[in-house]
Protein backbone atom coordinates (compact mmCIF):
# COMPACT_ATOMS: atom_id res chain seq x y z
CA UNK A 1 0.00 0.00 0.00
CA UNK A 2 1.39 3.36 -1.10
CA UNK A 3 2.48 5.52 2.36
CA UNK A 4 1.53 8.96 1.44
CA UNK A 5 4.03 12.02 2.95
CA UNK A 6 2.50 14.36 5.48
CA UNK A 7 2.88 17.45 4.72
CA UNK A 8 4.60 19.90 6.65
CA UNK A 9 3.36 23.39 5.64
CA UNK A 10 6.34 25.10 6.90
CA UNK A 11 8.40 23.63 4.26
CA UNK A 12 6.05 24.48 1.10
CA UNK A 13 5.41 27.44 -0.75
CA UNK A 14 2.77 28.47 2.02
CA UNK A 15 6.15 30.26 3.67
CA UNK A 16 7.66 31.60 0.58
CA UNK A 17 7.51 35.24 0.35
CA UNK A 18 5.59 37.04 -2.96
CA UNK A 19 5.16 40.39 -3.71
CA UNK A 20 1.69 41.88 -3.65
CA UNK A 21 1.28 45.32 -4.42
CA UNK A 22 3.91 47.34 -3.10
CA UNK A 23 4.11 45.05 -0.29
CA UNK A 24 6.37 42.17 0.35
CA UNK A 25 4.45 39.37 1.93
CA UNK A 26 6.97 37.37 3.92
CA UNK A 27 4.57 33.85 3.56
CA UNK A 28 1.00 33.59 2.14
CA UNK A 29 -1.33 33.60 4.61
CA UNK A 30 -3.54 35.75 4.72
CA UNK A 31 -6.25 37.35 7.11
CA UNK A 32 -9.98 36.58 5.53
CA UNK A 33 -12.32 40.02 6.12
CA UNK A 34 -14.95 39.50 8.98
CA UNK A 35 -17.69 40.92 9.70
CA UNK A 36 -17.83 41.09 12.92
CA UNK A 37 -20.08 43.81 14.85
CA UNK A 38 -17.33 45.18 17.37
CA UNK A 39 -17.73 48.59 15.57
CA UNK A 40 -19.74 51.78 18.21
CA UNK A 41 -22.92 52.66 17.33
CA UNK A 42 -21.77 55.65 15.28
CA UNK A 43 -20.06 52.88 13.21
CA UNK A 44 -16.58 53.62 14.33
CA UNK A 45 -14.20 51.46 15.29
CA UNK A 46 -13.07 50.41 18.74
CA UNK A 47 -10.02 49.78 20.70
CA UNK A 48 -10.90 46.41 21.32
CA UNK A 49 -10.87 46.41 17.17
CA UNK A 50 -7.12 48.06 18.03
CA UNK A 51 -6.13 44.64 19.64
CA UNK A 52 -7.90 42.42 17.45
CA UNK A 53 -6.19 43.77 14.26
CA UNK A 54 -2.54 44.55 15.91
CA UNK A 55 -2.59 40.62 17.51
CA UNK A 56 -3.35 38.83 14.08
CA UNK A 57 -0.27 40.89 12.61
CA UNK A 58 2.15 39.68 15.45
CA UNK A 59 4.46 37.60 12.33
CA UNK A 60 5.70 40.24 10.64
CA UNK A 61 5.07 40.17 7.12
CA UNK A 62 1.42 39.41 7.06
CA UNK A 63 -1.60 40.79 5.18
CA UNK A 64 -4.58 41.52 7.29
CA UNK A 65 -7.98 42.32 5.28
CA UNK A 66 -10.71 44.27 7.30
CA UNK A 67 -13.82 43.36 7.65
CA UNK A 68 -16.16 45.14 5.12
CA UNK A 69 -16.57 48.64 5.51
CA UNK A 70 -18.91 51.41 4.00
CA UNK A 71 -18.13 53.72 1.68
CA UNK A 72 -20.95 55.92 2.44
CA UNK A 73 -23.48 56.26 6.02
CA UNK A 74 -26.03 54.76 3.88
CA UNK A 75 -23.62 51.64 3.13
CA UNK A 76 -23.03 51.44 6.90
CA UNK A 77 -26.26 49.37 6.70
CA UNK A 78 -26.93 47.66 10.62
CA UNK A 79 -25.99 48.48 13.37
CA UNK A 80 -22.40 48.43 14.59
CA UNK A 81 -20.81 47.95 10.86
CA UNK A 82 -18.11 50.12 9.98
CA UNK A 83 -17.60 53.31 8.04
CA UNK A 84 -14.67 54.81 6.47
CA UNK A 85 -16.45 58.76 5.99
CA UNK A 86 -16.32 60.80 9.34
CA UNK A 87 -13.23 62.17 10.46
CA UNK A 88 -13.94 60.13 13.51
CA UNK A 89 -14.23 56.85 11.74
CA UNK A 90 -11.13 57.76 9.44
CA UNK A 91 -8.53 58.32 12.86
CA UNK A 92 -9.96 55.21 14.48
CA UNK A 93 -9.49 53.15 11.80
CA UNK A 94 -6.02 54.91 11.19
CA UNK A 95 -5.19 53.28 14.71
CA UNK A 96 -5.75 50.27 13.15
CA UNK A 97 -3.50 50.64 10.85
CA UNK A 98 -0.57 52.08 12.67
CA UNK A 99 -1.24 48.75 15.25
CA UNK A 100 -0.78 46.29 12.30
CA UNK A 101 1.82 48.39 10.88
CA UNK A 102 3.68 48.13 14.59
CA UNK A 103 4.37 44.84 13.94
CA UNK A 104 5.66 44.64 10.31
CA UNK A 105 2.34 43.98 8.55
CA UNK A 106 0.36 45.19 6.11
CA UNK A 107 -3.35 46.01 5.89
CA UNK A 108 -5.59 46.76 3.20
CA UNK A 109 -9.14 47.69 3.71
CA UNK A 110 -12.41 46.00 2.08
CA UNK A 111 -14.78 48.39 1.14
CA UNK A 112 -18.35 48.00 0.49
CA UNK A 113 -21.51 49.32 -0.94
CA UNK A 114 -24.00 46.99 0.77
CA UNK A 115 -27.52 47.25 -1.33
CA UNK A 116 -30.35 45.18 -0.24
CA UNK A 117 -28.25 43.24 2.43
CA UNK A 118 -28.38 45.82 4.64
CA UNK A 119 -31.12 46.42 7.39
CA UNK A 120 -34.30 48.12 5.52
CA UNK A 121 -35.57 49.03 9.37
CA UNK A 122 -32.27 50.39 10.35
CA UNK A 123 -31.33 51.92 6.72
CA UNK A 124 -34.60 54.22 7.11
CA UNK A 125 -34.69 55.06 10.97
CA UNK A 126 -31.44 57.01 9.91
CA UNK A 127 -33.87 58.84 6.82
CA UNK A 128 -31.64 57.00 4.43
CA UNK A 129 -32.78 54.79 1.14
CA UNK A 130 -32.93 50.99 1.29
CA UNK A 131 -31.59 50.63 -2.26
CA UNK A 132 -30.41 48.26 -4.67
CA UNK A 133 -29.97 47.55 -8.19
CA UNK A 134 -33.26 47.34 -8.73
CA UNK A 135 -36.91 47.11 -6.92
CA UNK A 136 -36.50 43.09 -6.22
CA UNK A 137 -36.61 42.06 -2.62
CA UNK A 138 -34.17 39.54 -1.12
CA UNK A 139 -36.82 36.89 -0.03
CA UNK A 140 -40.28 36.96 0.53
CA UNK A 141 -39.57 38.23 4.29
CA UNK A 142 -37.88 41.15 3.21
CA UNK A 143 -38.86 44.33 1.62
CA UNK A 144 -38.51 45.50 -1.54
CA UNK A 145 -35.61 48.07 -1.90
CA UNK A 146 -35.91 50.61 -4.49
CA UNK A 147 -33.91 50.98 -7.64
CA UNK A 148 -31.11 53.44 -7.76
CA UNK A 149 -31.25 56.43 -9.74
CA UNK A 150 -28.60 57.63 -12.63
CA UNK A 151 -27.13 60.21 -10.06
CA UNK A 152 -27.20 57.91 -6.63
CA UNK A 153 -24.92 55.26 -9.12
CA UNK A 154 -22.67 57.86 -9.75
CA UNK A 155 -22.81 59.30 -6.44
CA UNK A 156 -21.22 56.03 -5.10
CA UNK A 157 -18.99 55.17 -7.84
CA UNK A 158 -17.43 58.82 -6.26
CA UNK A 159 -18.03 56.80 -2.55
CA UNK A 160 -16.05 54.03 -3.54
CA UNK A 161 -13.10 56.85 -5.13
CA UNK A 162 -13.26 59.36 -1.92
CA UNK A 163 -13.08 56.46 0.23
CA UNK A 164 -10.07 54.73 -1.21
CA UNK A 165 -8.46 58.21 -1.11
CA UNK A 166 -8.77 58.15 2.98
CA UNK A 167 -7.93 54.84 3.30
CA UNK A 168 -4.82 55.50 1.72
CA UNK A 169 -4.37 59.19 3.77
CA UNK A 170 -4.57 57.07 6.74
CA UNK A 171 -1.90 55.35 6.02
CA UNK A 172 -3.36 51.68 4.14
CA UNK A 173 -1.36 49.96 1.84
CA UNK A 174 -4.52 49.14 -0.52
CA UNK A 175 -8.12 48.79 -0.66
CA UNK A 176 -10.14 45.51 -2.24
CA UNK A 177 -13.52 46.31 -3.37
CA UNK A 178 -16.21 43.79 -2.21
CA UNK A 179 -17.93 42.82 -5.69
CA UNK A 180 -19.02 39.37 -4.23
CA UNK A 181 -21.75 37.74 -1.77
CA UNK A 182 -24.72 39.75 -2.91
CA UNK A 183 -23.93 42.77 -1.73
CA UNK A 184 -24.01 46.14 -3.73
CA UNK A 185 -22.01 45.80 -6.78
CA UNK A 186 -22.82 41.97 -6.50
CA UNK A 187 -26.41 42.94 -7.22
CA UNK A 188 -25.40 44.67 -10.45
CA UNK A 189 -23.62 41.95 -11.41
CA UNK A 190 -26.28 39.21 -10.64
CA UNK A 191 -29.50 38.89 -14.25
CA UNK A 192 -31.96 37.72 -11.02
CA UNK A 193 -31.56 40.89 -9.14
CA UNK A 194 -30.62 43.27 -11.55
CA UNK A 195 -33.21 43.64 -13.93
CA UNK A 196 -32.63 47.40 -15.05
CA UNK A 197 -32.87 48.13 -18.83
CA UNK A 198 -30.58 50.99 -18.91
CA UNK A 199 -26.86 50.83 -18.87
CA UNK A 200 -26.09 49.13 -15.74
CA UNK A 201 -28.48 46.12 -16.28
CA UNK A 202 -29.54 43.77 -18.91
CA UNK A 203 -26.58 42.75 -20.87
CA UNK A 204 -23.30 41.05 -19.37
CA UNK A 205 -21.45 44.06 -20.33
CA UNK A 206 -23.72 46.64 -18.75
CA UNK A 207 -24.71 44.27 -15.32
CA UNK A 208 -20.50 44.44 -15.16
CA UNK A 209 -20.22 48.46 -15.66
CA UNK A 210 -20.61 49.64 -11.99
CA UNK A 211 -18.35 47.41 -10.59
CA UNK A 212 -15.45 48.02 -13.51
CA UNK A 213 -16.41 51.47 -13.74
CA UNK A 214 -15.48 51.57 -9.96
CA UNK A 215 -12.00 49.54 -10.27
CA UNK A 216 -11.04 52.07 -13.03
CA UNK A 217 -11.87 55.00 -11.42
CA UNK A 218 -10.50 53.45 -8.18
CA UNK A 219 -7.03 53.19 -9.69
CA UNK A 220 -6.83 56.29 -11.54
CA UNK A 221 -7.37 57.64 -7.95
CA UNK A 222 -4.73 55.78 -5.68
CA UNK A 223 -2.97 53.92 -8.35
CA UNK A 224 -3.43 50.04 -9.27
CA UNK A 225 -0.49 48.79 -7.28
CA UNK A 226 -3.12 49.50 -3.73
CA UNK A 227 -6.20 48.44 -5.26
CA UNK A 228 -7.60 44.51 -5.53
CA UNK A 229 -10.97 43.30 -6.06
CA UNK A 230 -12.97 40.22 -4.86
CA UNK A 231 -15.72 37.71 -6.15
CA UNK A 232 -17.52 34.99 -5.75
CA UNK A 233 -18.61 33.18 -8.97
CA UNK A 234 -20.17 30.40 -7.15
CA UNK A 235 -21.86 31.59 -4.39
CA UNK A 236 -25.98 31.79 -3.91
CA UNK A 237 -25.79 33.56 -0.48
CA UNK A 238 -28.15 36.51 -0.83
CA UNK A 239 -29.61 35.50 -3.98
CA UNK A 240 -26.12 36.28 -5.43
CA UNK A 241 -26.00 32.51 -7.80
CA UNK A 242 -25.37 33.62 -10.94
CA UNK A 243 -25.68 31.02 -14.05
CA UNK A 244 -23.97 32.62 -16.86
CA UNK A 245 -20.79 32.82 -14.36
CA UNK A 246 -18.22 31.55 -16.57
CA UNK A 247 -19.28 34.01 -19.50
CA UNK A 248 -19.69 36.52 -16.74
CA UNK A 249 -15.83 36.57 -15.21
CA UNK A 250 -14.59 35.66 -18.64
CA UNK A 251 -16.00 39.02 -19.84
CA UNK A 252 -14.87 41.26 -16.43
CA UNK A 253 -11.22 39.26 -15.81
CA UNK A 254 -10.80 40.20 -20.01
CA UNK A 255 -11.76 43.63 -18.95
CA UNK A 256 -9.47 44.41 -16.24
CA UNK A 257 -6.53 42.77 -18.07
CA UNK A 258 -7.98 45.12 -21.00
CA UNK A 259 -7.21 48.06 -18.35
CA UNK A 260 -3.42 47.34 -18.04
CA UNK A 261 -2.93 47.82 -14.99
CA UNK A 262 -1.51 45.76 -12.41
CA UNK A 263 -3.94 45.42 -9.46
CA UNK A 264 -2.34 44.07 -6.25
CA UNK A 265 -4.24 41.01 -6.30
CA UNK A 266 -7.87 39.42 -7.17
CA UNK A 267 -9.49 37.44 -4.44
CA UNK A 268 -11.62 34.63 -5.21
CA UNK A 269 -13.94 32.56 -2.96
CA UNK A 270 -13.88 28.76 -3.65
CA UNK A 271 -17.07 26.86 -3.79
CA UNK A 272 -16.63 25.82 -0.21
CA UNK A 273 -16.09 29.50 1.35
CA UNK A 274 -20.20 30.12 0.14
CA UNK A 275 -21.13 32.20 3.20
CA UNK A 276 -24.23 30.27 2.97
CA UNK A 277 -23.10 27.37 3.78
CA UNK A 278 -20.40 28.78 6.58
CA UNK A 279 -23.33 30.07 8.67
CA UNK A 280 -24.96 27.22 9.24
CA UNK A 281 -21.77 25.11 9.05
CA UNK A 282 -23.45 23.02 6.44
CA UNK A 283 -21.79 21.50 2.65
CA UNK A 284 -21.85 24.22 0.26
CA UNK A 285 -23.36 23.55 -3.56
CA UNK A 286 -21.39 23.59 -6.34
CA UNK A 287 -18.46 21.81 -4.78
CA UNK A 288 -17.91 20.14 -8.54
CA UNK A 289 -17.04 23.63 -9.90
CA UNK A 290 -13.07 25.33 -10.21
CA UNK A 291 -11.83 28.96 -9.60
CA UNK A 292 -9.16 27.35 -12.51
CA UNK A 293 -10.72 29.53 -15.32
CA UNK A 294 -10.30 32.73 -13.95
CA UNK A 295 -6.83 31.86 -12.86
CA UNK A 296 -6.50 30.68 -16.16
CA UNK A 297 -7.38 34.05 -17.61
CA UNK A 298 -5.28 36.05 -15.03
CA UNK A 299 -2.24 33.98 -16.04
CA UNK A 300 -0.17 35.33 -13.34
CA UNK A 301 -0.34 39.46 -13.56
CA UNK A 302 -0.22 39.77 -9.77
CA UNK A 303 -1.55 37.15 -6.81
CA UNK A 304 -4.27 35.49 -6.76
CA UNK A 305 -6.21 35.28 -3.12
CA UNK A 306 -8.63 32.25 -2.58
CA UNK A 307 -10.38 31.26 0.65
CA UNK A 308 -12.95 28.63 1.61
CA UNK A 309 -12.39 26.61 4.53
CA UNK A 310 -8.92 25.78 4.36
CA UNK A 311 -6.80 24.11 6.76
CA UNK A 312 -3.54 24.71 7.02
CA UNK A 313 -2.24 21.33 5.58
CA UNK A 314 -4.74 21.53 2.59
CA UNK A 315 -3.94 24.84 1.70
CA UNK A 316 -0.12 23.90 1.39
CA UNK A 317 -1.27 20.80 -0.64
CA UNK A 318 -3.34 23.59 -3.01
CA UNK A 319 -0.50 25.87 -3.55
CA UNK A 320 2.51 22.94 -3.97
CA UNK A 321 -0.21 20.86 -6.45
CA UNK A 322 -3.48 22.57 -7.85
CA UNK A 323 -2.12 26.13 -7.91
CA UNK A 324 1.45 25.52 -8.60
CA UNK A 325 1.58 27.29 -11.48
CA UNK A 326 0.50 30.34 -10.11
CA UNK A 327 1.10 33.11 -7.56
CA UNK A 328 -1.69 32.31 -5.17
CA UNK A 329 -2.24 33.62 -1.11
CA UNK A 330 -4.77 31.94 0.69
CA UNK A 331 -6.95 33.96 3.53
CA UNK A 332 -8.04 32.36 6.48
CA UNK A 333 -11.21 33.30 8.28
CA UNK A 334 -12.32 31.41 11.13
CA UNK A 335 -9.32 30.03 11.99
CA UNK A 336 -7.53 33.53 12.02
CA UNK A 337 -10.34 34.65 14.56
CA UNK A 338 -9.43 31.80 16.76
CA UNK A 339 -5.93 32.04 16.72
CA UNK A 340 -4.37 35.51 17.20
CA UNK A 341 -1.10 33.96 16.10
CA UNK A 342 -2.67 31.56 13.42
CA UNK A 343 0.92 32.24 11.18
CA UNK A 344 3.40 30.95 14.34
CA UNK A 345 1.09 28.40 15.03
CA UNK A 346 1.01 27.03 11.60
CA UNK A 347 4.90 27.77 10.57
CA UNK A 348 5.79 26.02 13.71
CA UNK A 349 3.49 22.89 13.47
CA UNK A 350 1.12 23.53 16.75
CA UNK A 351 -2.21 23.01 18.10
CA UNK A 352 -4.86 25.42 16.91
CA UNK A 353 -7.59 26.78 18.89
CA UNK A 354 -11.07 26.20 18.02
CA UNK A 355 -13.64 28.86 16.93
CA UNK A 356 -16.95 29.40 18.84
CA UNK A 357 -19.49 30.05 16.34
CA UNK A 358 -22.00 31.38 18.89
CA UNK A 359 -19.65 34.42 19.90
CA UNK A 360 -18.67 35.62 16.05
CA UNK A 361 -21.12 38.57 15.76
CA UNK A 362 -21.72 39.67 19.69
CA UNK A 363 -22.18 43.15 20.31
CA UNK A 364 -19.86 45.40 22.75
CA UNK A 365 -17.78 42.61 24.05
CA UNK A 366 -14.13 41.52 23.68
CA UNK A 367 -15.40 38.30 24.40
CA UNK A 368 -15.64 35.60 21.23
CA UNK A 369 -13.25 38.39 20.05
CA UNK A 370 -10.19 39.61 22.12
CA UNK A 371 -9.98 36.18 24.23
CA UNK A 372 -8.43 33.60 21.93
CA UNK A 373 -4.73 32.88 23.43
CA UNK A 374 -1.68 33.29 21.83
CA UNK A 375 -0.09 29.76 22.31
CA UNK A 376 2.65 29.84 25.02
CA UNK A 377 5.39 29.11 22.54
CA UNK A 378 4.71 32.97 20.82
CA UNK A 379 4.51 34.15 24.35
CA UNK A 380 8.25 33.07 25.35
CA UNK A 381 9.22 33.56 22.20
CA UNK A 382 8.04 37.03 21.79
CA UNK A 383 7.34 38.63 24.95
CA UNK A 384 8.00 42.02 23.21
CA UNK A 385 5.02 41.97 22.19
CA UNK A 386 2.82 42.31 25.43
CA UNK A 387 5.77 44.19 26.51
CA UNK A 388 4.55 46.49 24.14
CA UNK A 389 0.75 46.59 25.53
CA UNK A 390 1.50 46.65 29.36
C1 LIG B 1 -21.59 38.63 6.54
O1 LIG B 1 -21.75 39.67 7.18
O2 LIG B 1 -22.16 37.59 6.83
C2 LIG B 1 -20.71 38.65 5.35
C3 LIG B 1 -20.09 39.82 5.01
C4 LIG B 1 -19.27 39.85 3.90
C5 LIG B 1 -19.10 38.70 3.15
C6 LIG B 1 -19.70 37.54 3.51
C7 LIG B 1 -20.52 37.51 4.62
O3 LIG B 1 -18.32 38.72 2.05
Amino acid sequence: MAVSKKIVPSETRLFKPLKLGNVELQHRVVMAPLTRYRNDSDHVATPMMIKHYGDRASTPGTLIISEATGVSHTDEGDRHLPGFVSDKQVEAWSKVIDAVHARGSFFFQQIWGIGRAASSSYVKERGLKYRSSSSVPMSAEHEAPDAMTEEEIQEEIQAFVDTAKRVVAAGGDGIEIHSAHGYLLDQFLSADINQRTDQWGGSIENRSRLTLTVVKRVIDAIGAERVAIRFSPFASFQGSEKEDYLELYTYIINELKGMNANLAYISLVEPAGDPGALLMDSEAANMDKSLDFILELWDNRSPVMVAGAYKPETAALALEQHYQKWDVVIAFGRLFLANPDLVYRIKNGLELNNYVRPTFYLTDTDKGYNDYPFSDEFNKAHPEVFAAEA
